[in-house]
């Protein structure tokens, strides 16, 4: 496909105006079929005679795009009519050349946008007739989108609206011509599943204490505002979206400036200006999106009717495949947050937040994969984003924080532990709950040159372990760390990593990913690297061992040094058991609260589980007091907090209000509680191990696996008794609490224990 240039290239600090394209052609007979190819340096809206093309919104999505670019197909033939058609395109700053990432970058990509078009047609002779993106296409830079950036908002003039512009007839004569152009990158089908508009919601109008009008759409989210005005042309009305109301109950942005940041992260301005045309009018952004619960209303012409206005929920349409509910409302909301930080956070590429940074770090989905999966389908998704982590793998093995690239100005912090590893865990996972070796197939180079470079950084030394080197020990580079544990702020853990690596984190993580890409080396065949990582994380494992207990004995006030080595299997049993029990007698003279950080709360409800001590794990679960995972539900969350401090008791909110790292712990309520994990990979044996317990009296789970839909359900009777009923789509092992295991056939069963 040949590209096309529509404007001169923007401007580093501002956001240009929105690129109208058009091009008006004939077709001379009637049509049997037509396919159009579309794709940007940028975001596009596709228009054929006036009509908008396909349901997509923000196509072409984001992909490393110096390397690989998505291409849409679209089936047009109802479109099309003998005789005169036309093409229009409106082309925004996107991904491409928009704010990005923590430091709101903007041109990381480049800084002309670019549009590439073929239209294939062909005739009921069955004649082929195709129409290109060449210099027959004319463009402006006048219309009503006066500028749109990604994170900023958009600037829409409805005054400057070209009427009937994707048409045949319209007169073009004042635009310019385009100018050819190509793009280096590889052109490749869609790999992602496509972002649509999903649920909408109607507001409550609030009056805040400060005087302000502020739509509450009830639910955070990722997505726009459309509304319907009625007006003389001019008005210039302001929409600013905000996630939270502070301590008094009026709206702020506040939250999106982490403290201690200095001036370094740039709140996004998430908003809307529009400038009213006259009469009845009805608007929605093109090229931008916003992460929102509140809408801030400035200089709308009375009166403000809430109908007018709905929020609309913007994400990738993965298919959704877990459901669970059980007797605890609050837990129910718990679930239903985590899946909307996922939806909110699941925007083609996986972010950390919708709203400061909206970056795709490696950590943030190293540690939701599984609970993901769990959640929707993630096949498609993912992989299209490792394919993405593959290609910005750096030439020594690190792995970047991001992936596709934000413009973050240093390598130096690349190939943390726990964030670099998601190059191994996310394969690892997928291959695991979907059972497709392809996944490890597409990263095992990866993966080896990941622990590769682990090796030669375990082979050096800090300055901190002179007189004590251990070449199976990392202790340099950068790390996050076990990251914002209960009381910790974002500032102080950064600055601290850069000084002082966290050497029992980072040991940790590469013994883990050597292990794991053992495992991906023999189910691809590769058994030499298989053995020899084995062999070396046997190494690794003694060494963490030696370094970081006493004989086997965690000796540390935070509870992350007990869970990190049970849950990634560091110790041998016995030491497991006694460091079980004594993270165990932790969590309960810690009334129950949460004292884990990012990289171990989504394990400690499972650790506490295997080693027997479900009694703890439900009263963690269900603690309402801060930190839980409860405290946001009774604070009125929709989505899952960022900072366990997310807002304090005077109701002060701090940092994201829709991060899905803490809600992975929702993974523990599907595998434990209710019990579904594949026995092999892909779910071809099922093992169902339900954990009835805590003030649950019922719950019902569904998980459509790839091999089909599993269900979970179970209910306390009268007398002490649990009644059980499952239904497999394959062979399982049901492990009942009375100590029975049995082997079932696919269908429905049913059992009674009493336990
Ligand atoms: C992000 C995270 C990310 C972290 C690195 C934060 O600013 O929002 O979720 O993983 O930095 O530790």
């Amino acid at each position: 496909m040949d590209f096309i240039e529509p404007a001169a290239a923007a401007d580093r600090h501002t956001a240009a105006p929105a690129s109208y394209l058009r091009r008006s052609f004939v077709v001379p007979h009637p049509v049997a079929s037509a396919t159009l190819r579309a794709t940007a340096c940028g975001v596009y809206q596709l228009f054929l005679n006036g009509v908008r093309v396909g349901d997509r919104v923000f196509p072409p999505g984001f992909t490393q795009y110096d390397r690989r670019l998505q291409v849409q197909s679209y089936d047009v033939t109802p479109l099309l009519r003998p005789g005169a058609n036309a093409l229009g395109v409106v082309l925004g700053d996107g991904w491409y050349r928009g704010r990005l990432g923590v430091h709101s970058r903007r041109n990381v990509y480049g800084d002309t946008l670019k549009f590439a078009l073929s239209l294939d047609i062909v005739d009921a002779a069955g004649d082929h007739h195709v129409v290109r993106s060449d210099e027959r296409w004319k463009a402006s830079q006048d219309g009503p989108i006066r500028s749109s950036d990604w994170k900023d908002g958009e600037h829409y003039d409805a005054r400057r609206e070209f009427d009937g512009w994707a048409t045949a007839d319209f007169d073009d004569s004042a635009w310019a011509p385009v100018r050819p152009s190509s793009h280096g990158a590889t052109l490749i089908e869609d790999e992602g599943d496509p972002i649509r508009e999903h649920e909408r919601f109607t507001p409550q109008l609030l009056h805040t204490p400060d005087g302000s009008r502020v739509l509450d759409f009830g639910q955070n989210l990722f997505g726009y505002v459309g509304f319907t005005l009625r007006c003389e042309a001019g008005r210039e009305v302001r929409l600013t979206h905000g996630e939270v109301l502070d301590e008094h109950g009026n709206f702020t942005l506040d939250n999106l400036v982490p403290e201690g940041s200095f001036g370094l992260n740039h709140a996004p301005k998430q908003q809307v200006v529009y400038v009213t045309k006259n009469g009845e009018q009805r608007y929605q952004p093109s090229f931008t999106g916003h992460g929102f619960r509140y809408a801030k209303i400035d200089n709308w012409p009375e009166p403000i009717v809430a109908d007018d206005f709905r929020a609309i929920a913007v994400y990738s349409d993965l298919r959704e495949t877990g459901h669970f509910t059980c007797s605890n409302d609050l837990v129910n909301r718990f679930v239903e947050n985590v899946q909307w930080s996922r939806k909110s956070n699941f925007v083609d590429i996986p972010t950390d937040c919708p709203t400061r940074e909206r970056a795709p770090w490696t950590g943030d989905i190293g540690v939701f994969a599984r609970t993901a999966s769990y959640l929707a389908d993630t096949r498609r998704f993912l992989t299209k984003w490792l394919r993405d982590l593959v290609l910005v793998q750096n030439d020594d093995g690190s792995v970047p924080n991001f992936a596709p690239a934000i413009g973050w100005p240093t390598r130096r912090l690349d190939g943390s532990a726990g964030w670099g590893d998601a190059i191994v865990i996310v394969p690892d996972t997928l291959f695991d709950m979907y059972g497709d070796p392809e996944v490890l197939s597409i990263t095992w180079n990866a993966m080896l040159r990941w622990v590769n470079f682990l090796e030669r950084r375990a082979a050096r030394s800090s300055l901190w372990s002179l007189g004590r080197r251990n070449p199976h020990i990392i202790d340099t580079g950068y790390h996050w760390g076990e990251w914002l544990e209960p009381g910790h702020a974002m500032s102080r853990d950064f600055l601290r990593n850069l000084v002082h690596p966290d050497a029992e984190v980072a040991t940790a993580y590469y013994a883990h990913a050597l292990r794991r890409v053992a495992h991906a080396g023999r189910v691809l065949g590769h058994e030499n690297d298989a053995a020899r990582c084995d062999a070396l994380a046997a190494r690794v494992m003694a060494a963490y061992r030696e370094r970081f207990t006493r004989d086997g004995l965690v000796h540390s006030s935070r509870p992350c040094r007990y869970v990190r080595p049970i849950a990634l299997d560091l110790l041998p049993e016995a030491d497991q058991i006694a460091n079980a029990a004594a993270l165990n007698r932790k969590v309960i003279d810690n009334g129950y609260r949460i004292g884990t950080g990012f990289l171990t709360t989504p394990f400690i409800l499972g650790v506490l589980t295997r080693f027997g001590y479900l009694d703890t794990a439900y009263r963690m679960l269900e603690n309402t007091q801060r930190p839980g995972w409860l405290y946001p539900v009774t604070r009125g969350a929709t989505t899952v907090w960022e900072n366990w401090n997310g807002i304090d008791d005077v109701g002060v909110p701090r940092d994201s209000m829709n991060h899905y790292a803490f809600g992975a712990a929702a993974g523990w309520l599907f595998s434990d509680v209710a019990g579904i994990t594949p026995l092999e990979p892909g779910f071809r044996r099922i093992r169902l191990q339900p954990h009835p317990g805590g003030s649950l009296t019922w719950v019902r789970c569904s998980y459509d696996s790839v091999a089909g839909t599993i269900r979970s359900h179970w209910q306390r009777g009268e007398h002490g008794e649990t009644h059980f009923e499952f239904e497999v789509p394959q062979p399982a092992e049901v492990c009942l609490p009375d100590g029975r295991r049995l082997d079932v056939a696919a269908g429905r069963h049913t059992f009674t224990c009493v336990a």
